[in-house]
């Protein structure tokens, strides 16, 4: 896999739906096959989809032999047990997923995730060979009050203790201002450069070189009229879609604009 370091190299862009708690089986089924027909030309942007567990087997029937990658919006940290209603890597290895998102705001906020369940589900993730695409981010008040960059720091420090610096290369950050999700409301440019730059000098704290190769996403009401402008941040490795996902026009758009920036600075 190519990262996307510097222009003018060779890099790879990365597009993510997240579908949240949305769509039935047909529906989904749908969605996914329309999606992977749309994109099929596309070679130079690494698009995944994340929908619900209950779809996840069936849509990976659908992206088989696709391009596009099955993402899990959750896991529990342990392989089998005693815990009630929740799904272990090992069973979405089985259905074909090859990711994961750990720590949305939506379940930290809901929820009750923590930092320290965060980096037990970062673990499972890793040692089963899945990537996992690690949420972070502040909340409006956070930001208000002068937060922003503290948070930042404190979740990735707590959420990568133990995480070996090899593990890098396969680890996803989204930075996702929980302000900004589902509001309609975009992260100027100027913030999210500047998170996406202290986000990366905290995991050079933590992984060293090696943090070089870790792919930090934008997420956050993205959507077809924004992308342009976001894909102008020089430290952008590509975005975390919501709601503009589960339209496969829109995403597919957004996902057009990636591919010409990659084309673009070749
Ligand atoms: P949004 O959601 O694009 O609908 O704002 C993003 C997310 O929560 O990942």
């Amino acid at each position: 896999m190519v990262m996307r370091r510097q222009r003018g190299s060779l890099q790879r862009l990365m597009a993510v739906g997240n579908w949240k708690m949305h769509k039935t089986i047909p529906e989904a089924v749908a969605l996914a096959r329309e999606l992977s027909e749309k994109v099929s030309t596309i070679k130079n942007v690494d698009i995944m989809i994340a929908p619900s567990f209950t779809i996840l087997r069936s849509a990976g029937e659908v992206l088989r032999g696709t391009a596009i990658g099955l993402a899990a919006q959750d896991l529990h940290w342990e392989n089998q047990g005693a815990y009630t209603g929740e799904v272990s890597p090992l069973q979405l290895i089985d259905v074909g997923c090859v990711a994961v998102l750990i720590g949305h705001s939506e379940r930290r906020q809901y929820f009750h995730e923590t930092d320290e369940t965060v980096c037990r589900k970062i673990h499972a993730a890793i040692q089963h060979g899945l990537i996992p695409i690690v949420c972070l981010g502040e909340t409006l008040e956070q930001r208000q009050t002068g937060q922003t960059g503290s948070v930042l720091e404190l979740q990735i420090q707590k959420g990568f203790i133990g995480v070996a610096n090899k593990a890098a290369e396969s680890i996803v950050i989204a930075y996702e201002p929980v302000w900004a999700i589902g509001t309609g409301r975009l992260a100027v440019p100027e913030q999210i450069a500047e998170a996406h730059r202290l986000i990366r000098k905290r995991l050079s704290v933590i992984f060293g070189q090696e943090a070089e190769a870790i792919r930090i996403l934008y997420g956050g009401s993205v959507s077809q009229e924004n992308i342009q402008e976001l894909v102008a941040i020089e430290e952008l490795d590509g975005v975390l879609v919501g709601g503009a996902s589960l339209n496969v026009g829109k995403f597919v758009r957004i996902i057009r604009v990636l591919e010409a920036q990659t084309e673009g600075s070749e």
